[in-house]
Order: structure tokens, then sequence, then C-alpha cells
């Protein structure tokens, strides 16, 4: 069984590829939207949640934990790894390098929130792979909270969207990076208020391949049966999680509320 986590309904952008990929496999998706947006918090705190949130996806029976979040990847992966260097740990991370390879400007954008831009991690991918091109860092201000609401084409996300590309238009970039796992729900919307020219960079085929090249590795067996169970598990209020897999996912599933202290 796979366990992933989010701050919230992000993820399940990253769960709708999972389950093509592996329609066999069982998955605990944990949401912590009593916790969300990470993006303000401090590291501590999201160590503190990627601790207790793991903790709780082992006692489920997790085999690989998937950290369907850039920013608690970002944060927590490393502590994560060395608390449990036994399980295997898929983490989220800008996809600097291919934006930079595919570049004709030399100029690409990244967008993600604000603990992943300000993060060791990011600085790293930077100086690891930017070489000649210019990376804009350009922080989703609000994005989640649109993607949480389920709010992915109105009035209101056209102008927080609009907002936020601004900047990466007036730098000239032509790629821009997905640096978050809730803004592919708005990708639609980023397409419309974009010139074509400019691609969007997605990370999460690259995540997914990565997944089962672990499970391989580790022996997990890729086929459980002949239907995936999924479990979808809050710690936030009803409704809105079982309203967006409904609304937004087409999947009819119930979902679980509990309480998770970090
Ligand atoms: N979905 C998250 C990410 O990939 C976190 C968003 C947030 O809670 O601020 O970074």
């Amino acid at each position: 069984m796979i366990g992933m986590f989010d701050s919230g309904l992000g993820g399940l952008s990253v769960w709708r590829q999972l389950r093509h990929a592996l329609p066999q496999q069982d998955v605990v998706y944990l949401a912590d939207q009593g916790y969300c947006p990470y993006g303000e918090r401090s590291q501590a705190e999201i160590i503190a949640r990627a601790e207790a949130i793991t903790a709780w996806l082992l006692q489920q029976g997790a085999q690989l934990l998937l950290i369907a979040c850039n920013t608690a990847t970002s944060a927590a992966a490393r502590h994560l790894r060395e608390r449990y260097p036994q399980l295997p740990i898929v983490g989220m991370e800008p996809a600097i390098k291919p934006a930079v390879l595919a570049s004709q400007s030399g100029r690409v954008g990244v967008l993600a929130t604000h603990a992943t831009l300000q993060g060791d991690k990011f600085r790293q991918l930077v100086a690891q792979f930017a070489g000649d091109t210019l990376v804009v860092p350009q922080a989703g201000k609000g994005f989640v909270e649109l993607v949480e609401a389920g709010e992915l084409d109105s009035e209101r996300s056209r102008a927080v969207v609009g907002r936020a590309l601004a900047p990466l238009l007036e730098h000239g970039v032509d790629h821009v990076v997905l640096g978050c796992t809730h803004y592919p729900f708005l990708a639609p919307l980023m397409r419309q208020l974009l010139p074509a020219h400019i691609d969007l960079i997605d990370p999460t085929d690259a995540v997914i391949r990565q997944t089962l090249r672990l499970m391989q590795q580790h022996g997990i067996a890729t086929e459980d049966g002949d239907n995936a169970r999924y479990r979808f598990v809050s710690t936030g209020q009803p409704p809105s999680m079982a309203h967006f897999l409904q609304h937004t996912l087409g999947t009819n599933a119930g979902v679980e509320y509990i309480d998770l202290p970090g």
C-alpha cells in the first residue's frame, strides 16, 4: 500500500496520475487540511506535521511514502529519510532542470509556495541546474486557497492567477515550472492566460516513474489484487474534500475525518 499526503487537496493531482499508472495499487491519501496551507508555516511546524502523518500512514500499513507536496518535501524529506532509513520515500521538487534544458529565451519561471522558494532545496536546484539561465521565482499567492475551495475557474481565480503570472511575463520567461502540487489544478486557467509559446512544466510524471522504480527496488508488489482500494482521509472539516473528489475528479468516494495532533 502506498501512503501519500499533502497539506490539502493538491496532492490529488499526483493521485489522479498514480491511479492510472498503478490501477491495482491500494493507496491511502491524507489531506492535512486542518493545517493547510503549509506554505506560510515554519520548517519546524512542517516537520512536526510530516512526522505525525508518516507515523499514522505507517500504522495504516504504508510500504512506501509519497510526499505529494513540494513544501513538505523541501522542509521535511531529509528528516524523514534519516528517521525512517528503511522506508522508500518519494518527494516532489520543482522541475528546474527540464525547464532550463528546454528554454530558448534563457529565462524560466518557478511558481511555488513562499516556503518552497525560501528553502535550501530550491537554492540548491538553482545552483546545480540554472547555469546561465535566469530562474525567476514567483509565489503563487492565494492559489492553494482557490484549489481548496474548488474554485478553479472564476473571476476571482482569474484575477489571483493573472496577478502571479504578470511578473513572469514581464521577465520574458518561456517555461513556467509548477512547483506546488495544488497548481496543476489551475493549469487549464493558466493556459488561457498565458501566450501559447510559454510551456508549463509539471513534474508529476517523473514522480510517478520514481515511485514505480522504488517499488521495484524494494520488492513492493505493483499488483495487489483486482480492485485497488482508495482511502481518502482529512484532518479538516467536511465537505470540501468530498466535493472536490466528486466535482473535480469524478470520484464518489467517502472521506474519513481524523484528529492528528502534531
Ligand atoms: N501542495 C503543496 C505543495 O506542493 C503545499 C501548499 C501549501 O499548503 O501551501 O507545495
